[in-house]
């Protein structure tokens, strides 16, 4: 199946091993597959509002990832693969939701169980609406989310930190002449991480070469959008936040 590398960047994201993972506004499916492929969760959901293209998704996973090996995958069991170590055995099912993901069935998990939520590929105000719909119907649970918002990054940047979430990752890609963010954040106050910068943090230290030079042409693409603006409209503390940051990734400003 071709993946986009935004989406196999956000796999490449997710490291431990989870009990839910939620591929919301998830369209195709496309990155909740790759999670069900390498039995990311015990539990993989799909969800997205479209009926249609949530019975095709189911059809298809009914093929591909069949009741009895969506309970269990083979490449994982040992009894049919011994060169596997028994300890890495799991049981990843798969769920179709449709449903707005506002409504998200957490209340049917338990508590305990490790959740990590994926929102990517929707608008910066839409992505949100949903986190913080999500967020305030569940406080009392840890979540966390990774994100990939299409526009408006400082806008969602601060919403999210004004929610007091704090930062666990964040990258930055260029596709097709695109750039996407990535965060990786989460809601409980108790872990460790540093705030969420309107602007980015963790993903300008540090570069080098390539790294760098993406950098530069981001953060001044981003900057001429908002000059092109009106005068009269023209989000002045915003461009200047960002000349900030340029400012310090070049090196002429000191961080
Ligand atoms: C462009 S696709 C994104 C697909 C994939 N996540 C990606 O990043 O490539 C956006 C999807 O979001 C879904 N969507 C938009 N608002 C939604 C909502 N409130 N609840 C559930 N799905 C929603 C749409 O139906 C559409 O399939």
């Amino acid at each position: 199946m071709k993946i986009s590398q935004r989406l196999q960047q956000i796999n490449n994201m997710i490291s431990g091993h989870y009990d839910h993972i939620w591929d919301c506004c998830c369209d195709h499916g496309l990155l909740g597959m790759l999670l069900l492929e390498r039995s990311a969760a015990r539990h993989v959901h799909f969800v997205d509002c479209v009926p249609s293209l949530m019975q095709a998704l189911e059809l298809r996973l009914q093929r591909f990832f069949p009741a009895d090996v969506s309970g269990l995958n083979p490449h994982l069991d040992p009894h049919l693969n011994p060169d596997i170590d028994p300890n890495l055995c799991r049981h990843t099912q798969w769920q179709v939701h449709c449903l707005d993901v506002v409504a998200l069935p957490l209340a049917q998990t338990s508590d305990k169980d490790k959740q990590l939520i994926i929102i990517a590929g929707v608008g910066g105000e839409l992505l949100v609406e949903l986190v913080r719909a999500i967020v305030v119907k569940h406080p009392e649970r840890r979540l966390e989310f990774i994100l990939c918002p299409v526009h408006h990054n400082y806008y969602v940047r601060r919403s999210l930190a004004q929610l007091g979430l704090i930062l666990q990752a964040e990258m930055l890609l260029e596709e097709n002449q695109r750039f996407y963010e990535i965060l990786h954040v989460i809601n409980n106050r108790n872990d460790d991480g540093p705030s969420i910068s309107p602007t980015g943090s963790l993903m300008w230290e540090d570069l080098r070469g390539e790294e760098l030079a993406l950098a530069k042409r981001y953060l001044q693409k981003v900057i001429n959008h908002y000059q092109r603006i009106p005068e009269d409209k023209r989000p002045h503390s915003i461009i200047n936040a960002y000349q900030h940051q340029l400012g310090c990734v070049t090196g002429t400003i000191l961080s």
